[in-house]
């Protein structure tokens, strides 16, 4: 099928691909073809049939490269810090995972509702069931998303409904990673999910490192998040060094592992975070809403670290990674502002020598770096959420031979007042995040199967 329509991709580095009549040719399999200007891809490719999606854009299907499944239900309950709100809200949530029937309801919904806004591919948490485990790949695999899942593991310091053994973690961890990991020629993969830390054993870490390492699967956990939380890892592991060193003891540390938040990291454990490969994901929208602080994109981004974007559903308030977009922009602004403004205040400051003033800049991290903007903000949707899952050949941009994983947007849907103005390609992209509306995604495609169509 070739598909006439706006053509919207990042290109790495940093660049945006804007083909105004584009046409984009897929094939029987899902693969991309050919990608470029319209009449140029039919020339090439007489006969194939062409369907007329204009004045709509196509652009690549989003990552949401972090979220929880079974938190769905509880998104949006203001007022706690990390440690209290999985107490109060989140905990009580994943018990009722037990029953798989209800894990398949939620999954069912969860997932169509990524495809809704255009998230084609979703990284996500389950609770510790293995049973609704199963169920939620099941459901993956019916709707047709793109999907790497795992069944969260958590054996001390749990509540007793949540609580495992550390042996039975592992051993039903590594049966749903073999009857899943790269089910439907890799559409569905596993990822090890130690919960974070403060939940986890050395010995069950270090089990589920070396298992990862034997099925070639993803490890996913949290990191350094919350203050709270970092004190909690203090206490409960003297031993190391800090607490990315406890994954880096336990050996879950490389190029297939996801650290959730990432917001409070001295140099050395970047460094240590960088030279292992792993990735460093965003969730600007959680990190407000429950209180933990503004990650400093930028800074580990120049520091050469893989970053990618997560909506953190149930910390964030939607699936809706547009939003997530936005936030990333917003918050590193705000970031950048409060910088200036302490700098500022500094500056006023009398009586201060020179050494000591620097000192303080120094340890006050006064040092803004530029905001993010919506391009890059959509890089790290995009193309930077596939390179940290490995995936950067085969989705991430609409480029030939990767898989046809994409969607249709109507701008006009976010059009305040119907100016049909002509925008520049970052302008539309910026407009779609601040003013995202599940009206805008006209339908979502993975490897060219159409898994989502707003009715019209
Ligand atoms: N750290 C450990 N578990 C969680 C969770 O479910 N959500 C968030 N935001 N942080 C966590
Ligand atoms: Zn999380």
């Amino acid at each position: 099928m070739l598909y006439r329509a706006h053509l919207l991709s990042p290109e790495a580095p940093a660049r945006l691909k804007d083909i105004p009549d584009g046409g984009l040719l897929v094939d029987g399999e899902g693969r991309i073809v050919d990608a470029g200007p319209f009449e140029a891809v039919a020339a090439a490719h007489p006969g194939a049939e062409v369907l007329d999606l204009r004045p709509h854009w196509i652009l690549p299907g989003l990552v949401d490269l972090h979220s929880h499944l079974p938190q769905y239900e509880c998104v949006a309950l203001d007022g706690l810090e990390l440690l209290p709100w999985l107490e109060t809200h989140i905990f009580p949530a994943e018990a009722r995972f037990r029953d798989p029937e209800v894990a398949a309801a939620a999954a069912r919904l969860y997932f169509r509702h990524q495809l809704a806004v255009g998230t084609t591919t979703s990284v996500a948490y389950l609770t510790v069931h293995q049973e609704a485990a199963d169920r939620a790949f099941r459901e993956a695999e019916r709707s047709g998303i793109r999907a790497i899942l795992g069944k969260v593991m958590m054996d001390r310091h749990t509540p007793p409904a949540l609580l495992e053994a550390t042996d039975a973690s592992l051993a039903q961890s590594e049966e749903l990673c073999a009857t899943w990991h790269g089910r439907d020629r890799g559409r569905l993969q596993y990822a090890f999910t130690p919960r974070f830390a403060p939940v986890c054993s050395m010995e069950l870490m270090k089990g589920l490192s070396l298992a990862a390492q034997r099925h070639g699967a993803y490890i996913q956990t949290h990191l350094s998040e919350n203050l709270g939380e970092i004190d909690r890892v203090r206490e409960l592991f003297p031993e190391a060094r800090d607490y990315t060193d406890v994954y880096a003891s336990a050996g879950m540390l490389g190029p297939r592992t996801l650290l959730g938040h990432c917001i409070h990291l001295d140099r050395s454990e970047r460094d240590v975070i960088r030279e292992s490969g792993a990735t460093m994901v965003h969730c600007p929208r959680s990190n407000a809403f429950i209180k933990s602080g503004i990650m400093p994109l930028r800074r580990w981004l120049s520091e050469g670290i893989s970053v990618g974007l997560a909506s953190d559903v149930g910390g964030g308030p939607s699936l809706d990674m547009w939003g997530e977009m936005a936030m990333a922009c917003n918050a590193s602004k705000l970031r950048w502002a409060g910088q200036r403004i302490q700098a500022r205040r500094l500056e006023e400051l009398e009586g201060l020598d020179a050494a000591l003033r620097s000192r303080l800049a120094e340890a006050l991290d006064l040092e803004a770096e530029e905001p993010v903007d919506p391009a890059l903000a959509f890089h790290l949707a995009t193309l930077h959420s596939a390179r940290a899952l490995g995936l950067e050949a085969v989705i991430g941009s609409l480029d030939a031979g990767k898989d046809a994983d994409f969607m249709v947007v109507d701008p006009s849907r976010v059009d305040p007042a119907e100016t049909r103005a002509i925008l520049r390609p970052d302008e539309v992209l910026s407009r779609l995040m601040y003013r995202s509306d599940p009206a805008m995604v006209r339908a979502a495609y993975v490897r060219g199967k159409r898994c989502h169509a707003l009715e019209a």
